[in-house]
C-alpha cells in the first residue's frame, strides 16, 4: 500500500534519498498509515518484508524503537508479524501543518543483531474545519465610506492541510458588501469585505453577516464567523420638520404663555448630530416681541399682547437645528381671530351749533362718523339717541348717520339739548359708547312783545303835579336778547286837537307812564292812548296796547249860586202870599258845583233867619217853603241867609241871601226900603238890573243868532226848546262839556230839553246821549260815576230811577233856575 505512494515523484526523491542514507543497513522500510486510524489498524507485513517469518520475529525479538524513545503508537503483532496502529495517530499533534508527516523506527532484531530503518508516513485525512479564531469579529465602519472600500477579515485556519486547508471563503448574502479572497505569501486565503453599496446607519445601523470558509476533504468541512459591523454615525441627516407649513389659530388678546403651535423637526442623525434645536429664522420686529419659541421643544407661545386690529397674520420662519449646525426650516402661519375688545367709536364730522329755532324738520345738524376696529360682527354698529328728542339719527353711507330735526324747535320752549348718542356693536357681549352733544338752539325773533293786560287803565286825580306817574304798562318777549328786548313807545296821535305826547309819556324802558301836565277833571275825564311795545330784533315786532286815563274830581270847585245872585249884588226879593200855607212852595235856592259826584252833591241849609222856624229850606232840593201858616203878626219883610255846601272832602260852601216880602200887594213894595241892605245900594242895584237884563237880553239875541247859524249849515245838533228858557252850552259850567276819548266833542250828541213841570220852578235837565258803540273798556268806572251822579239827580229832580237807568249811560246836566 505505501508502494502506491511511492510513484508520486517527491516521495520518490525521499525515499531514494532515504535508501542511501539507510543502504549498509539493508536498506528502509517505509510504510504510510492514515492518522486517526484504530488499534490493531494493519500497517503492512514487516514479517514478510523482511523475509522472514512471524515465529522468527518473535524469538528473534524484533522490537520497534523510536529514535529518541518518544511515543512509538506502532507495535507488531507477532502472531501475524503485522506491523499495527497501538494508539490513535493525530497528524496535526505530531506534525501540525508540516506537509509530510512521517515518524521513523528502527527495527531492532537480535540473534544476530540487526538494525532495520522503518519510516511511517502519516497520511492526513480531513478531520478538522477550518476555524476562525474569533467566531465574532466587530468592525465600526462610518456610514460615509466609500464604495470599494475594503476591509480585512481574518483568515480561518485548518489543522489539516493541502485539500483539507481552507480552500474558499463565503459570505452571506447582503446589501453592502461582497468577499474578495485573496491569497498570501504562503498561499494562504484570506477574504476582505468589499464596499458594495454606501452605508446608512439611519436605515440600519447594525449589520452581522456570516462569514464561512470551508476546506477541500471530502466530506468538505465549514467553520463560520459572525461579522458584526457597527455603523458609525456620519452627520448626513438634515433636522425635517414634520410640517412644512404649520397653521395655527389664535384668538386676539390670548395670555402670555399660550402655547400657539409646537413645530417639530427630526434628524435621523445620533447624539449630536441628532439634537435639534429651534429658533426662529425669519421674524418681524412686531412678532418677535409677540411669539418665543422653546428652543428645545419647539412649542411655540405667546409672549406679548396679541392684538388682531394690529396684525391679522403672522408669518415666521422657524429653524430646525442639529448639534453640527445643519438646519431646516419650515413656516408657521398664525392666523389671529378676532374677539371683540374694541368699543365703538363716534366722531363728530360736522355740527351745526347753534341750531337756529326756525330750521325746518329734516333739517341736518350734524353729521356723525362711528368706527369700530373689531371685524365682521364685531363691528356692526347700531347707532341711537336717547330720550326723547327731537332729533333722530338717519343712516347715511356705511358708517356714516346725519342727525336730523324731527319736529320744529322753540328757543323759548327748549333752548338746548344734551342728545346721548350711543353706539352699540354686534358682539357678545356687545361694546357701546356713549356721547353727548350739547346742542344750543339759536334765537329768532320771533315772539312780538306781548302786554300783561289786554288793556291798562290809569286813574289820576285832576290838578295832579306834571312828571307825576299814572301807570305802567309792561310787556314780555320771550326771545333772546335784543330780540327780547321790549322799548315803549306812544302812539302819535291828537286829544282834543293836542299831540299825545303833550299829555303822557312813556318810558321806553320801563314803561312808567308819566303825566306831561296837570288835568283838570272839569276839562277831560277820560281820554285813551295807546302804547306800542317794540323789541329790537331786526326786523323788530310789535304790539300796542290801549291806556284808558281815567281823570278823577277833586273838590276844587265850591258850588255856585245861581239863584238869587250872590249876596250884596241882588236886589231880588220874593213875595210871600199872607195866605201862604204851612207847606207851601215860597221859592227856591239853585246852586251848581263844576265837580261831579259827592263834590257836586249839594245840600242846603238856613244859617240865619229873621224869623227861625217860619221858613225850611229842602236840605238837597234848596226849596224853601212855610213851615207853618203865615200869620198876620209875621214880619213883612224877612230875610234867610243860606248855605250851600258840597259833599266833598273837605267840603265847600256858598252863601247867599233870600229876601222874602210877605205881601199880596206889590203897593208895598216901596217898603223895600225898609230892608236890611243899605238904602244907598238901592240905586246901584236898580241900575244894575236893568244892566243884567239888558245884557241877558243882548247875550239871548246873539245866542239864537248863532244857534240859528249853525242850524243853517250843518242841522245838528239842533237845540229843540218850547217856550221854556233854553241855556246853551256855552253858558254852562265848563265842566258840563263831556269830554270823551281824544276830548273833543262828539258831533253825534243828541240835545234833548226837558222841560220838568209840578213846582213853580222852571228847571230842564239837558241830556247828551252817547251812541252805546262809544263805550270803552273803561265803562265800568264811568258808569259807576254816572250812578253817582244819576243819584243825585233822582234827589234833586224826582227823576224816577228807571228813567235815569233807560238813558244810560247818561249824562245830565240840570239847572234851577230862578225862584218865583
Ligand atoms: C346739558 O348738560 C349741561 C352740562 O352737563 C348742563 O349744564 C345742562 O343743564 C344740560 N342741559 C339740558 C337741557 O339737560
Ligand atoms: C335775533 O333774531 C334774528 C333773526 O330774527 C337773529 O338773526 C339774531 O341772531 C337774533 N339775535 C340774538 C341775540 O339771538
Ligand atoms: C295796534 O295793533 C293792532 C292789532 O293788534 C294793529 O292793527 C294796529 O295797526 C296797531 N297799531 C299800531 C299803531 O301799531
Amino acid at each position: 500500500m505505501g508502494r502506491r505512494n511511492l510513484s508520486l515523484p517527491v516521495f520518490s526523491v525521499i525515499m531514494a534519498l532515504l535508501s542511501f542514507l539507510f543502504s549498509s543497513a539493508h536498506g528502509d522500510m517505509s510504510y504510510t498509515v492514515p492518522e486517526e486510524t484504530k488499534a490493531q489498524y494493519v500497517i503492512g507485513n514487516i514479517a514478510k518484508d523482511l523475509g522472514l517469518d512471524a515465529v522468527k520475529l518473535k524469538t528473534r525479538k524484533a522490537r520497534v524503537e523510536t529514535e529518541d524513545s518518544s511515543k512509538r503508537y506502532v507495535d507488531i503483532n507477532f502472531n501475524s508479524g503485522e506491523l499495527v496502529v497501538s494508539e490513535t495517530i493525530d497528524r496535526e499533534k505530531l506534525c501540525g501543518s508540516r506537509l509530510n508527516c512521517i515518524l521513523n523506527y528502527e527495527l531492532v532484531l537480535e540473534n544476530p543483531l540487526e538494525l532495520q530503518r522503518v519510516s511511517l508516513n502519516i497520511q492526513d485525512i480531513n478531520d478538522n474545519a477550518p476555524k476562525f479564531i474569533n467566531e465574532r469579529k466587530n468592525f465600526e465602519i462610518h456610514e460615509s465610506a466609500d464604495k470599494g472600500q475594503r476591509f480585512r477579515l481574518d483568515e480561518a485556519h485548518d489543522y489539516d492541510i493541502g485539500q483539507n486547508g481552507v480552500n474558499a471563503y463565503f459570505l452571506q448574502k447582503n446589501d453592502h458588501f461582497f468577499l474578495s479572497v485573496q491569497e498570501n505569501k504562503n498561499g494562504r486565503k484570506y477574504a476582505e469585505l468589499v464596499l458594495d453599496k454606501e452605508l446608512d446607519r439611519e436605515q440600519q445601523k447594525d449589520i452581522e453577516l456570516i462569514l464561512t470558509a470551508v476546506d477541500g476533504g471530502i466530506p468538505q468541512r465549514s467553520g463560520t464567523a459572525v461579522i458584526h459591523i457597527t455603523v458609525l454615525d456620519a452627520n448626513d441627516n438634515v433636522p425635517v420638520f414634520s410640517q412644512s407649513v404649520y397653521k395655527a389659530v389664535l384668538a386676539e388678546n390670548a395670555p402670555i404663555e399660550t402655547e400657539v403651535v409646537t413645530v417639530r423637526a427630526e434628524d435621523a442623525d445620533e447624539g449630536a448630530n441628532g439634537a435639534v434645536t429651534y429658533e426662529f429664522s425669519r421674524i418681524s420686529d412686531n412678532a418677535g416681541q409677540l411669539f418665543t419659541i422653546n428652543k428645545l421643544t419647539g412649542q411655540i407661545t405667546v409672549a406679548g399682547n396679541i392684538d388682531y386690529e394690529e396684525e391679522k397674520y403672522y408669518e415666521i420662519g422657524v429653524q430646525a437645528k442639529d448639534g453640527s449646525g445643519l438646519a431646516s426650516t419650515a413656516t408657521v402661519i398664525i392666523d389671529i381671530t378676532d374677539v371683540n375688545d374694541n368699543a365703538p367709536k363716534i366722531i363728530i364730522k360736522s355740527l351745526n351749533n347753534p341750531l337756529p329755532e326756525n330750521v325746518i324738520v329734516g333739517t341736518e345738524v350734524a353729521i356723525i362718523n362711528v368706527q369700530d376696529k373689531d371685524s365682521g360682527d364685531n363691528r356692526q354698529i347700531r347707532c341711537s339717541i336717547q330720550g326723547n328728542v327731537p332729533f333722530k339719527l338717519n343712516p347715511s353711507i356705511k358708517n356714516y348717520f346725519s342727525l336730523v330735526t324731527t319736529s320744529l324747535l322753540d328757543r323759548e320752549t327748549e333752548s338746548d339739548y344734551n342728545l346721548t348718542l350711543t353706539a352699540t356693536d354686534g358682539g357678545s357681549p356687545p361694546l357701546s359708547t356713549s356721547m353727548t352733544i350739547h346742542l344750543s338752539v339759536s334765537d329768532i325773533n320771533d315772539n312780538p312783545p306781548v302786554f300783561e293786560q289786554q288793556s291798562y287803565t290809569a286813574y289820576v286825580m285832576e290838578n295832579n303835579k306834571p312828571g307825576t306817574s299814572i301807570s305802567s304798562v309792561s310787556a314780555r318777549d320771550p326771545d333772546w336778547r335784543q330780540n327780547g328786548t321790549v322799548v315803549y313807545s306812544l302812539v302819535a296821535g291828537e286829544i282834543n286837537g293836542a299831540p299825545v305826547n303833550s299829555f303822557l309819556t312813556v318810558n321806553s324802558d320801563t314803561g312808567v307812564i308819566h303825566a306831561v301836565k296837570s288835568f283838570d277833571y272839569e276839562k277831560f275825564r277820560n281820554f285813551k292812548v295807546q302804547v306800542v311795545a317794540r323789541d329790537n330784533g331786526s326786523p323788530p315786532l310789535s304790539s300796542n296796547v290801549t291806556v284808558s286815563v281815567l281823570v278823577s274830581d277833586e273838590n276844587d270847585n265850591s258850588p255856585q249860586i245861581l239863584y238869587p245872585a250872590p249876596e250884596g249884588k241882588s236886589l231880588m226879593t220874593e213875595m210871600v202870599p199872607k195866605a201862604a200855607l204851612s207847606g207851601a212852595l215860597l221859592s227856591k235856592v239853585i246852586a251848581v258845583d263844576a265837580d261831579s259826584g259827592q263834590n257836586a252833591w249839594l245840600s242846603y241849609q238856613i244859617l240865619k233867619s229873621t224869623d227861625p222856624g217860619l221858613f225850611s229850606i229842602g236840605l238837597h232840593s234848596g226849596e224853601i217853603r212855610a213851615q207853618r201858616d203865615v200869620a198876620e203878626s209875621d214880619s213883612m219883610k224877612q230875610t234867610l241867609v243860606i248855605s250851600v255846601k258840597d259833599n266833598g272832602q273837605p267840603p265847600l260852601s256858598a252863601t247867599c241871601s233870600v229876601y222874602l216880602l210877605i205881601s199880596d200887594n206889590l203897593a208895598e213894595v216901596p217898603e223895600l226900603k225898609d230892608m236890611t241892605y243899605e238904602e244907598n245900594n238901592s240905586k246901584l242895584t236898580f241900575y244894575l238890573i236893568i244892566a243884567l237884563v239888558s245884557v241877558s237880553t243882548f247875550f239871548l239875541t246873539f245866542i239864537i243868532l248863532i244857534l240859528a247859524v249853525r242850524f243853517c249849515h250843518r242841522r245838528k245838533p239842533r237845540l229843540l226848546f218850547d217856550g221854556a228858557v233854553a241855556i246853551p252850552s256855552a253858558y254852562l259850567p265848563p265842566n258840563y262839556a263831556e269830554v270823551e276819548g281824544a276830548g273833543t266833542l262828539r258831533s253825534s250828541y243828541n240835545y234833548d230839553t226837558y222841560l220838568t213841570t209840578g213846582s213853580r220852578t222852571s228847571d230842564f235837565k239837558f241830556i247828551t246821549s252817547y251812541n252805546d258803540a262809544t263805550l270803552t273798556a273803561g265803562g265800568t268806572l264811568k258808569k259807576v260815576q254816572d250812578e253817582t251822579l244819576a243819584a243825585s239827580l233822582i234827589t234833586l229832580n224826582n227823576i224816577t230811577d228807571e228813567e235815569v237807568r233807560n238813558q244810560h249811560p247818561v249824562f245830565t246836566l240840570h239847572l234851577y233856575y230862578g225862584c218865583s
